[in-house]
C-alpha cells in the first residue's frame, strides 16, 4: 500500500493519565546540528530529534562533508569542520518537508565558497522563500528563488557584510538564517523583530563560543566568528508535548505528566491560552538543557471555555494553533484566533485544513482571512484529511478522544517529520488510536 494512504483511526473515550515523555525539540535539533557542523572539533549531542525533518538536516550536512556518528538513540557525535571546512555538495540538497532546514541552511551556505541548490518535497516547493533570500542578498549573498519559492540557488564566493535587518514580522527561521550568515560576514549582523520569536539560536550560539549582543529588541553577532565544539542535551519538544497537554485537559481521567519538556517562554504561549480557557496546568521545574528551561508539565482534566486569543500570543503559539483549534471544538462557547495568516503558508494551509476537518466532524467554524472562530460543541465521528500536515494529523488524533464516533485521519505519514512514535506515545497516554496502511 502506498505511504500516502496511511491513516490514523481514533476511537472515542480513552483514559488519558499517567506519565509520558516526548522526543527532542525539532527547532533546537536543527540548530545544534548546523552549529556543531561548522564548529572546530567534535560535538556530542543527546536527545537529538531523529525525525524526518532533522534527519534531512543531518543528511544535508553529510552531503556538505560533515561526518555525523550515531552513538545511540538520539545521541550523535558531529565532527565539526569549521566555517571554512564545508565541501561543495555533489547534487541539490534534498530537504523533504522541512522549511526550517531550508531557510537556516540558506543562511549557513550564503557565504560559502561553493554553489548550492536547496530543494524539497511538493509542500516545501510551494512555500515562500524570498523572505529569507532577500535579506541574504542585502548582505552580499547571491541567493535566488524561483518566483519566490524553492529551489533556492546560492552562488558561492560572495563576501558577506554584516548589516542590520528589521523584520516586518517575527520569524525565528529568518532571524536564525541571518545570524548563521552573519557568522561568515564581516562586521555586525543584527536582527530586529517587532516581537520576539523563538530564541533558540541566540541561546545556543554562546554555547558554541559566539558572543551574542541583545539591544532593544535586536539580537546581534560579530563576524567573522569562530565556533568551538560543545556538548548539548536537547530538551523535549514543547510543540510535541502540546498534543498531550490538550489531551490531558479534554480527555483526561486523572493527572497526566509530560516529562522533560523545554519551556522556553518564546514557545509556551499555548499554556497561557489554555489556562485562560480554564485548563489546570502545573509546572514542575527540572534541570535546564541546551541553555533552555525545562519542566515536567502536569495537566488535569478541565472543562474549557472559549476565549478570544490575544494577537500578541499568536506568533509564539503558531505551531500549537492546530491543537488549540481541536481544544476549541470541545470548549464551551466560541474561541477566536486572528492575526494567524502565517498558518496559510506552513506545511499546509493550516487554517483551511483545520476548518475543513472540523466542519466534517460537525463543528461550526467561521473562516476568517487571518484566523478562525470555532464554536465548541458536539464532535461527530467522520473522515478528516490531514493534507499531509503532521500538526493537523496529530491535532485530530487528540480530538478523536472526545468525538462521539471514530475519526479516520488520512494522509498521516508526515507525522514522522516531527514526532516519530506519536501513535505509541498516544496509546501510552491512554488515547485509543490505531494506525492503518
Ligand atoms: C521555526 C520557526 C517558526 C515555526 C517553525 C519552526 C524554527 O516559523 O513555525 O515550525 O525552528 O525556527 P517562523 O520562523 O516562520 O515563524
Amino acid at each position: 500500500m502506498s505511504a500516502n494512504l496511511r491513516k490514523f483511526v481514533t476511537s472515542p473515550g480513552g483514559r488519558v493519565a499517567g506519565e509520558i515523555g516526548v522526543p527532542g525539540d525539532k527547532s533546537i535539533s536543527h540548530r545544534v546540528a548546523m552549529l556543531a557542523a561548522v564548529a572546530a572539533g567534535d560535538s556530542e549531542i543527546s536527545g537529538y530529534l531523529e525525525a524526518d525533518d532533522c534527519l534531512a538536516t543531518l543528511a544535508a550536512l553529510a552531503e556538505l562533508g560533515v561526518r555525523v556518528e550515531r552513538l545511540g538513540a538520539g545521541s550523535l557525535r558531529i565532527h565539526g569542520v569549521g566555517l571554512q571546512g564545508l565541501a561543495a555538495p555533489r547534487a541539490a540538497l534534498e530537504l523533504g518537508n522541512s522549511g526550517t532546514s531550508m531557510r537556516l541552511l540558506a543562511g549557513l551556505l550564503a557565504g560559502q565558497a561553493f554553489d548550492s541548490v536547496l530543494v524539497g518535497d511538493a509542500s516545501l516547493m510551494r512555500r515562500p522563500m524570498e523572505r529569507v533570500a532577500a535579506p541574504l542578498r542585502r548582505m552580499g549573498g547571491d541567493v535566488r528563488t524561483q518566483d519566490g519559492r524553492p529551489p533556492i540557488t546560492i552562488r558561492g564566493h560572495r563576501k558577506l557584510t554584516g548589516c542590520s535587518h528589521a523584520l516586518e514580522d517575527p520569524s525565528a527561521q529568518i532571524k536564525s538564517a541571518l545570524l548563521l550568515a552573519g557568522l561568515q560576514a564581516t562586521g555586525r549582523t543584527s536582527v530586529h523583530e517587532p516581537s520576539t520569536s523563538r530564541d533558540h539560536t541566540e541561546r545556543l550560539l554562546p554555547t558554541f563560543g559566539v558572543p551574542v549582543f541583545r539591544d532593544d529588541g535586536a539580537v546581534a553577532i560579530d563576524g567573522p566568528a569562530r565556533l568551538s565544539a560543545a556538548q548539548v542535551e536537547v530538551p523535549g519538544d514543547f510543540s510535541s508535548a502540546a498534543y498531550f497537554i490538550v489531551a490531558g485537559l479534554i480527555a483526561g481521567r486523572s493527572p497526566l505528566v509530560i516529562r522533560g519538556v523545554g519551556v522556553n517562554p518564546t514557545r509556551t504561549a499555548l499554556l497561557d491560552i489554555l489556562r485562560q480557557m480554564g485548563g489546570d496546568i502545573r509546572m514542575h521545574p527540572a534541570a535546564s538543557a541546551a541553555s533552555e528551561p525545562r519542566a515536567d508539565i502536569e495537566v488535569r482534566p478541565s472543562a474549557l471555555r472559549g476565549v478570544a486569543v490575544p494577537e500578541s500570543h499568536v506568533p509564539i503559539a503558531m505551531d500549537e494553533l492546530p491543537v488549540l483549534f481541536a481544544a476549541a471544538a470541545v470548549a464551551e462557547g466560541d474561541t477566536l484566533v486572528t492575526g494567524a495568516g502565517e498558518l496559510r503558508v506552513k506545511e499546509s494551509d493550516r487554517l483551511n485544513a483545520m476548518a475543513t476537518g472540523l466542519e466534517s466532524l460537525g463543528v461550526a467554524v467561521e473562516r476568517l482571512t487571518d484566523g478562525l472562530r470555532v464554536r465548541g460543541g458536539v464532535v461527530r465521528g467522520g473522515i478528516v484529511d490531514s493534507q499531509g500536515d503532521h500538526r493537523v494529523a496529530m491535532a485530530f488524533a487528540v480530538l478523536g478522544a472526545c468525538a462521539n464516533g471514530p475519526i479516520a485521519i488520512r494522509d498521516v505519514q508526515n507525522v514522522a517529520t516531527s514526532f516519530p512514535g506519536f501513535a505509541q506515545t498516544a496509546r501510552a497516554a491512554g488515547l485509543q488510536l490505531a494506525e492503518e496502511g
